[in-house]
């Protein structure tokens, strides 16, 4: 049972004093056990969160985590599109985020009512959105994907009916570059991957000229065309662990570079700078959750995520049609 505690709207996450005494990674890991509670966590949350999870994956995985468990309580340490996915799948269970100020840029830069105007201006469309948007665009959609398996989802689609993607501009790019699809996008970007300097890639490839540049296809087109590997945050790090080369250049949130270092301690990470005066490439809304913040979700199961029924049901569809198109992907 959570103990009673009244969540602030205006803050969005519990903002309870925590004893400096308390060994928090042990509370966390009695209450996840009392709880029959699961921590799900993406690659880009800080180290401490990623080593207590009970899962770290990239989007899709977590969507199939989320699908699969059989937790009472669902701890999601990631941006709230995800969270929310997890409830969407799970309408039975609790789902808490640590802060529900943990948005997403991209998921931000498409809001529900201008993506319904845009939608429709094409009606022999159909509707492949990305992860990142909310549960609004996702029920204005046909077909959900992430990075792991848009390729996999856009061949499958009658080369004859055309195609809105929506929100990221620069993944939409790379797809009609690999499947020679001329998709219709919106016009929404990372703000994150948008930044990666490509001056700076090409100054990291002369001073280490075996280096690999892996990149996430969020990156801008420019940067993209310097990659020896472009995937999901989970393809980077497998693709990493699985090559013969010993140093990497990495384009994506530099959160990944902790789990590359754990599986391969002996190659060298390199993360790609941004060009924005900052050497850290961290996303700000990722970033938002603390191993305290974590703690407390858990302790008081808030801020909790909560949802219309009627929205979830019309959400729900695109994103089981995408486990369904995308069961033979890793
Ligand atoms: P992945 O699904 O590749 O982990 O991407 C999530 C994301 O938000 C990238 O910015
Ligand atoms: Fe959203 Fe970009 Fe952060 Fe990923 S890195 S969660 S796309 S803002």
């Amino acid at each position: 049972m959570a103990e009673p505690v009244v969540l602030d709207p205006e803050i969005g996450y519990v903002d309870v004093p925590i004893d400096p005494s308390l060994d928090l990674i042990a509370e966390i890991n009695r209450l996840r056990k009392e709880k029959n509670a699961i921590i799900l966590a993406h690659y880009y949350q800080e180290p401490i969160i990623q080593d207590l999870a009970d899962y770290i994956g990239d989007s899709l995985g977590l969507s199939r985590k989320a699908a699969e468990t059989d937790a009472d309580l669902i701890v999601f340490a990631g941006v709230h599109f995800m969270a929310e996915t997890a409830k969407i799948l799970n309408p039975d269970k609790k789902v808490v985020i640590p802060d529900l100020n943990a948005g997403c840029s991209l998921a931000d830069s498409c809001p529900a009512d201008a993506f319904a105007a845009f939608k429709a201006q094409y009606p022999d469309h159909i509707v492949v959105s990305y992860i990142n948007c909310s549960a609004a665009v996702k029920a204005l959609s046909d077909i959900i994907c992430t990075s792991s398996n848009a390729e996999h989802i856009i061949r499958q689609i009658p080369p004859e009916q055309p195609i809105i993607f929506a929100p990221d501009r620069n993944l939409g790019r790379y797809l009609i570059r690999k499947t020679g699809r001329d998709m219709v996008l919106w016009d929404g970007v990372c703000i994150v991957h948008e930044t990666f300097s490509e001056k700076k890639i090409l100054q990291l490839k002369a001073r280490y000229p075996d280096a690999l540049v892996l990149a996430h296809p969020e990156c801008e087109e420019a940067v993209l065309q310097h990659a020896d590997f472009i995937g999901s945050t989970s393809a980077i790090r497998r693709f990493a662990r699985e090559s013969p080369h010993t140093t990497f250049i990495v384009a994506t949130e530099e959160g990944i570079l902790h789990q590359m270092r754990k599986d391969c301690p002996e190659k060298t990470f390199i993360p790609a700078p941004p060009d924005n005066g900052c050497n850290c490439s961290q996303c700000p809304h990722m970033r938002l959750h603390t191993l305290e913040k974590l703690y407390l979700a858990l302790r008081y199961e808030q801020p909790e995520i909560t949802m219309d029924e009627e929205l979830r049901q019309r959400a729900l569809r695109p994103i089981l049609r995408m486990l369904e198109m995308s069961r033979d992907i890793r």
